[in-house]
């Protein structure tokens, strides 16, 4: 890819903590009902099931909290926790999952077998939850033609009430049309401070960190801006393909599937003023601001901010690969597996300051991260000799491993007069401190209990982040701006090296982070 050739000395940051290193403070939620409909699909077995169990085996789950599976299939609470036990020990670490602590999560399973589109089940669940206060989180891990249908059930069967919360994951619709009209069909039956709509990238450590970085240090933010900043680089790179995910991602592509929520989410986070608290709707004020102010792309200059590409056979993860066609296997399809996006946030802060985004799977490396390129120094005062300062730039990776790496200029150490080096100064989180980095579902599920909305999408923003992504979309129909092949294996069309090189900026090297 097209990256800076030279690479830096790391210097990594250790302990100069003031006070004994401390890892977040685990409090216990107060008691509660998990209603997670799906329950035993895909998302519940990878995530929620592992999530909840790390929770409770840190002892946040406690008292006679619950987790009830739902879904259409007749299945015990005996089969269930079969169910969960299979998929703790093909998702978690064997040292993870203690016998003691196992048996006790396990113990707090249960199943009901429901149908969306009948009255089967329903009276089951509400006799199974009873009538004592204390929360009830309904969990819809399933496609979304059937949120409202849930949603109308709960209602109709007298199950919500003012400690329920209703939790949805995208897609949240498939433009604005359709995102609004699910947003009108679960409206119906939950207030907004019930429904959480959760985007996993915001419960990612390296996402709140930065909003720790920025508002938690005096040292940034006098610099967060157009006259120190010269742009800014969100990456979100998958080596994976399809996984089987065919049937849904042809038809969401990498614009829907990842850009209108995760990236755009990212963005907010960088690009926000920063909020009066960290109160959910103080932050979720300013980050629709940003949504709000972002320019445009319609056919009128689609062509010259936006590049699509598809993947082609080649080679992944050490191995062959089929390209996207062939995973398909219908033969044709526009359908794109990368996007790269040059946006502007045409307000006072950021006038002038591009933001180049791009995501896409089958691409050389796994890796998620946020680039802010801050200017050159006005005036350089050093001589020829001793080599030309460049430019700051603050990286945080948010995966593979979570980590900040801050680059500056030194003198480099040593006889022998001034050579300037640029260095990084890395902070590795799971080194630092010695924790476990948690899932981010982890941290948003029991959100959800603690009714804490600050990570969650309120309505009015995710309709805002459609109303940006539409005329993308429309334009690329409109203009015949068809993708462009990229190998699998890459770093994604050379379209989009040259989206960035017109301006004279590089897309950052991932490798020299480690
Ligand atoms: C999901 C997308 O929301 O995020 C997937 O639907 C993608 O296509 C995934 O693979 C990436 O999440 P993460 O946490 O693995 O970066």
């Amino acid at each position: 890819m097209g990256g800076a050739p030279h690479r830096p000395a790391r210097i990594h940051v250790i302990s100069r903590c003031t006070g004994p290193v401390m890892t977040s403070q685990i409090i216990p939620v107060e008691p509660f009902d998990y209603i997670v409909f799906g329950g035993t699909g895909d998302l519940a077995e990878r995530k929620l099931i592992p999530a909840l169990y790390h929770r409770s085996s840190d002892g946040q789950i406690v008292g006679a909290s619950r987790i009830i599976g739902a879904a259409r299939g007749e299945m015990s609470d005996d089969d269930f926790r079969d169910f969960a036990r299979k998929a703790l020990e093909a998702h978690i670490k064997p040292e993870e999952l203690k016998p003691e602590l196992l048996d006790d999560f396990l113990g707090r399973l249960h199943y009901v077998s429901v149908d969306a589109k009948s009255e089967r089940g329903w009276e089951t669940l509400r006799q199974l939850l009873g009538d004592e206060p204390r929360v009830r989180a309904f969990y819809l891990a399933v496609g979304p033609s059937i949120f409202g249908d849930i949603a109308a059930r709960l209602g109709e069967h007298g199950m919500i009430r003012e400690d329920s919360r209703l939790v949805i994951e995208k897609p949240i619709g498939n433009d604005l049309a359709s995102a609004h009209a699910l947003n009108v069909a679960i409206g119906k039956h939950f207030r907004e401070e019930q429904v959480f709509r959760i985007d996993h990238y915001l419960g990612k450590e390296t996402v709140q960190n930065l909003m720790a970085l920025r508002f938690a240090n005096a040292l940034y933010e006098p610099l967060w801006k157009s006259s120190h900043i010269d742009h800014v680089q969100i990456t979100v790179a998958e080596s994976l393909g399809l996984e089987g995910r065919a049937g849904y991602y042809d038809k969401s592509g990498a614009i829907r599937d990842m850009v209108q929520n995760h990236i755009l989410q990212l963005l907010c986070l960088v690009a926000m003023e920063p909020p009066a608290s960290m109160d959910a709707d103080s932050v979720r004020d300013e980050k629709l601001k940003v949504l709000r102010a972002l320019r445009r792309i319609d056919a009128s200059n689609v062509a010259e901010m936006t590049v699509r590409g598809q993947y082609s056979a080649g080679a992944s993860n050490g191995g062959a690969v089929r390209g996207y066609l062939e995973e398909l296997e219908s033969g044709s399809s526009d359908t794109e597996t990368f996007v790269a996006i040059k946006a502007e946030v045409e307000n006072w802060r950021w006038a002038g300051v591009p933001f180049y985004l791009r995501t896409g799977k089958r691409l050389a490396q796994r890796v998620s991260e946020i680039v802010i390129q801050f200017k050159p120094v006005p005036h350089n005062v050093f001589n020829a000799d001793a080599g030309r300062p460049i430019a700051n730039r603050l990286v945080l990776r948010l995966q593979p491993d979570e980590a900040v790496s801050q680059m500056i200029m030194i003198k480099d150490p040593g006889p022998g007069g001034m050579r300037l080096r640029e260095v990084a100064l890395d902070m590795s989180f799971a080194e630092h401190f010695h924790v476990r980095s948690p899932d981010a579902y982890e941290r948003l599920l029991l959100d959800v209990v603690r009714g804490n909305q600050t990570l969650f999408m309120r309505r009015d923003e995710v309709e805002a982040a459609w109303q940006w992504v539409d005329p993308i979309i429309s334009a690329w129909h409109e203009t015949g701006q068809r993708c462009k092949k990229y190998t699998a294996g890459t770093w994604g069309p050379s379209a989009a090296i040259a989206l960035i090189e017109r301006d004279g900026r590089t897309w950052h090297e991932e490798e020299s982070i480690d």
